[in-house]
């Protein structure tokens, strides 16, 4: 593909002008504020809110949230929500699982003293009558409100509550407490959706998923109206399933963070028009020519040759030069990764190869800085949350 070729050719040379020398994560700003205004086609801004943990640098965050006018986030890991309430202390911040009751108290003993106004930015999650009652106890102990959020299982079956009799039990035992509880909304997932296997369709399973969450609700406004303190949350979806949400969706809050990156697990129809815009960009340090396996010398290179890599063995799918590969009977390194690619590429020592992550949350954390370029321009480095748990002295 010659479209290909400039794009990652040009990249290529900016990454040398870099000089930084070592893999690098690119996030091309170009495509993301792309992405991201397909997205607003799909949803308001007033109802989008980012998934953290697929986007995990708080200036990636600051970049999207200028866009968008709003500071609205999804939250899965303590250490993250600690350095958001810190960085936007105007964040409106939904939890996107239970967190263990110890991270929950730890969140109030550590968090800065700023204006971050917990009961009305932060909805916890809550899948179980018990864990309700762990919140009641913090509210004692805090002396004010704990803002929560009911899980819902919807079809995924990761949890959450997927029958009215156990949502009753739920919001009796909110009515219960209501000094100490404020219920924010619901929570429900469908990731499940696209993997719907024959004789199931994708859109038989979007449409089951979206009733049994309307069900779920009409059950809980029919009964528990007093419960509704403004309008509640109704939070769903995600990359996968976002396009699926017309006009008849139940939901009024949508999370999203892979998409607008676009890792290869995201190659989904329903993200055809998004384009992948991170990429790791990793040196070559050797090229050599052929493909010489030890012990197997003799076997034929195939018109191939080799490079070794600085580091490897990331979640992530070899792209750029065309043709570059993974050679599974060599094996994979996180040192000097073996790849191949076809002996007429030109692609030299020191010149840079293109992987794209399989999957942004776990690889975003893995190279410092994010490398934001734009067109042929290096715009910034933006640092990544830190991921090493609390800080020093304080596990
Ligand atoms: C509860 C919940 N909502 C939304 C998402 C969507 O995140 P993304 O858009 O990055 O796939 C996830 C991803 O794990 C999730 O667990």
């Amino acid at each position: 593909m010659p479209a290909d070729r400039d794009y990652f050719t040009a990249l290529g040379a900016l990454l040398r002008s870099i000089g930084s020398g070592i893999p690098r994560l690119v996030v091309d700003l170009d495509r993301l504020d792309a992405n991201l205004e397909r997205l607003l086609e799909l949803q308001t801004p007033e109802s989008l809110r980012f998934v953290a943990k697929s986007l995990p640098s708080p200036e990636l965050l600051a970049h999207l949230f200028s866009r968008t006018g709003r500071q609205r986030l999804m939250v899965f890991h303590l250490p993250f929500l600690l350095q958001i309430v810190e960085a936007f202390p105007q964040a409106d911040v939904l939890m996107g699982k239970p967190m263990p009751f110890a991270a929950t108290r730890r969140f109030y003993a550590d968090r800065p003293d700023n204006d971050f106004d917990d009961v009305r930015q932060l909805q916890w999650l809550a899948d179980t009558r018990k864990r309700l009652l762990q919140f009641v106890e913090l509210s004692r102990d805090l002396g004010r409100p704990v803002t929560v959020s009911i899980e819902l299982d919807i079809g995924m079956h990761r949890g959450g509550i997927d029958r009215s009799e156990e949502l009753t039990g739920m919001l009796d035992t909110i009515r219960g407490h209501r000094d100490e509880l404020r219920l924010a909304g619901f929570m429900g997932y469908d990731a499940h959706v696209p993997k719907a296997p024959w004789p199931y369709s994708v859109s038989r399973a979007s449409n089951r998923a979206r009733n049994r969450y309307g069900e779920l609700l009409e059950y809980a406004w029919a009964n528990y109206p007093d419960l509704e303190d403004g309008n509640w949350c109704v939070n769903g979806a995600g990359s996968p399933t976002i396009a699926m949400h017309g006009e008849d969706s139940p939901l009024n809050d949508y999370s999203v963070g892979s998409a607008l990156v676009k890792p290869t697990s995201f190659d989904l129809p329903s993200l055809a028009a998004f384009e992948p815009a991170a990429w790791i960009a990793a040196p070559v340090l050797k090229r050599l020519p052929g493909v010489r396996i030890p012990f197997v010398e003799k076997l034929p290179s195939g018109g191939r040759d080799t490079l070794f890599i600085y580091g490897g063995k990331w979640m992530a799918e070899p792209s750029y030069p065309e043709g570059l590969k993974e050679n599974t009977a060599y094996g994979v390194s996180s040192n000097q990764q073996m790849l191949t690619v076809p002996s007429s590429s030109d692609v030299g020592v020191d010149d840079y190869v293109f992987l794209r992550p399989t999957q942004s949350e776990a690889v975003l954390l893995q190279f410092g800085d994010l490398c934001a370029v734009r067109g042929a321009r290096h715009i910034a480095d933006w640092p990544v949350f830190r991921n090493a748990g609390y800080p020093a002295g304080r596990a």
